[in-house]
């Protein structure tokens, strides 16, 4: 060890770690933050969503040199990174940000991942994050409440809709194929099978190739009009399988698709579950809050039918990132699942029962406290908040159909919840350079969503289906208003039109 690093290792004995800050200077640097941060969220409608030079300004900020010896004060740190993400971040806050599924993030979950980080409980363990870990239980709990599904089923918190999935369809290969698979993996069990339609999301191939069934294990079931699973065939499949000796291990339905919002019939699809022995397992990561809202549709009140669930608090919760939950309605799958005896954990005993610890009941072992900002969000706005946000979400969408639906150079593809999906079309048989073929309308389109992106007044996003490529507007966000779809329609034509 050299003089120079003595001499800094002496610092951290002596009470000055470079990390450290005193009271008066996190005092001062939070405050100055807590003022940048509202002054943002005040502003942000008047903002562009997308800033044209983000990529750019951030790697001349970063540059490339190699990580500098000697740090800097907090002060220093804070002040230009701050105002660096607020100038050029995509403003996924903005109130006409409507692409993929992502929430506006609710202000008090910023507040929340601060005390968390604060406080910073590992919640591997009830013993280790006790206050935490109570907490993690009741938002758990509040969740499956709002979805109507089992309060006293199992669950937990994890980073998101993909690994709650995952999460959900490991429990389900225990469950269905025996303890023994924990042992051998699959190398005794028979050729499994999972079915879903091609709008599912693309979590479903990482898992099934993740638990070593391979892709192929996928059984692709048809769709109706309306993109959801068509039953009908879904009973066609598991016959033809069963008769070709594999073994139907799970359903996975889709409670509103990632690309159009279409909501499978849960109802049917539980009860051929039920008849078939068959695991229900729910991707609800998009669509399941919206069961909260008394006038859901029907297939989303018999959510409570599924094994499992997967729900994204990130999404349409307006949790910030990243904060997902998988529910499972026999709590013991869960732990059959994922716990491991180890000698270096505290273990429950008579005289301090405590629940089963987290990391035995899922894929972490440490485990930060994603909870507060999920239970603080869900005491904030209360059911009717989030039926209040939840439903004016939806109604905005409707809108937004119903002005597509009355532009003569639009046309409405889908709507459902709160996803619309549409395309320009000037309907028009020729164009000085030829016919206005699909194709040609394809690169319209395309070319239309990169413009309205470019410009920053809105940031939608697209869909492919059928051969066509949409333009989507997902709302998931509690700042957007009338006049924000309102304004929309008129937008795309006047840019599509410019393109032609
Ligand atoms: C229906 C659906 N399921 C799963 C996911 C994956 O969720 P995450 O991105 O949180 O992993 C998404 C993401 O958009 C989704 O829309």
């Amino acid at each position: 060890m050299d003089k120079s690093e003595n001499s800094t290792s002496e610092q951290t004995a002596l009470g000055n770690a470079p990390l450290d800050m005193t009271g008066e200077e996190f005092r001062r640097v939070g405050h100055k933050l807590v003022d940048q941060i509202a002054a943002f969220l005040d502003g942000v409608r008047s903002r562009k969503v997308q800033s044209s030079d983000a990529v750019e300004k951030a790697q001349q900020f970063l540059g490339d040199q190699v990580l500098p010896s000697k740090g800097l004060s907090a002060d220093e740190v804070m002040s230009d990174v701050s105002s660096l993400l607020i100038e050029k971040s995509l403003l996924t806050a903005h109130p006409r940000f409507w692409a993929y599924i992502n929430g506006s993030a609710s202000p008090i979950g910023a507040l929340a991942d601060m005390l968390a980080a604060a406080i910073n409980p590992n919640l591997a363990t009830w013993a280790v994050g006790p206050v935490a870990s109570e907490i993690e239980r009741q938002s758990v709990q509040w969740i499956a409440e709002l979805m109507g599904y089992p309060r006293q089923a199992g669950g937990l918190l994890v980073s998101g809709g993909t690994v709650a999935n995952i999460t959900a369809l490991l429990a389900a290969r225990r469950a269905v194929l025996g303890a023994e698979v924990r042992r051998d993996g699959l190398r005794n069990s028979p050729q499994s099978r999972f079915y879903a339609t091609v709008e599912t999301h693309a979590w479903l191939e990482k898992a099934v190739d993740m638990m070593g069934f391979g892709e192929a294990a996928i059984t692709r079931v048809e769709t109706d009009a309306q993109l959801r699973m068509d039953t009908v065939h879904l009973a066609a499949c598991i016959a033809e399988d069963r008769k070709a000796g594999y073994l139907p291990l799970a359903v996975v339905a889709s409670a509103g698709t990632v690309s159009t919002g279409a909501i499978d019939p849960i109802k049917a699809i539980a009860a051929l579950c039920c008849r078939e022995k068959i695991w229900f397992h729910i991707d609800g990561c998009y669509g399941a809050a919206a069961a909260i809202l008394p006038s859901a549709p029907a297939d989303l009140q018999c959510l409570g039918l599924a094994d499992s669930i997967a729900m994204d608090a990130h999404k349409w919760l307006y949790v910030p990132l990243e904060a997902g939950c998988v529910l499972v309605k026999d709590k013991n799958h869960l732990v059959d699942t994922f716990a491991h005896e180890t000698g270096y954990y505290p273990v429950s005993d008579a005289t301090m029962p405590l629940p089963v610890a987290y990391r035995d009941q899922g894929i972490q072992t440490s485990r930060g406290f994603r909870a507060l900002k999920v239970w603080m969000c869900l005491r904030q706005a209360g059911r009717e908040g989030y039926i209040d946000m939840i439903g004016s979400n939806i109604t905005l969408a409707q809108h937004l159909a119903d002005r597509i639906t009355q532009t003569a150079a639009l046309e409405l593809r889908y709507q459902s919840l709160s996803i619309v999906t549409f395309r320009y079309n000037p309907g028009l048989k020729e164009l000085p350079d030829g016919p206005l073929t699909n194709q040609v309308l394809n690169k319209i389109n395309q070319k239309i969503l990169k413009e309205l992106q470019e410009e920053g007044w809105a940031y939608p996003s697209h869909a492919q289906i059928g051969g066509e490529f949409l333009l989507r507007v997902c709302i998931t966000n509690f700042r957007t208003r009338l006049e924000d779809v309102d304004l929309l329609p008129g937008k795309v034509v006047e840019c599509g039109a410019a393109l032609i």
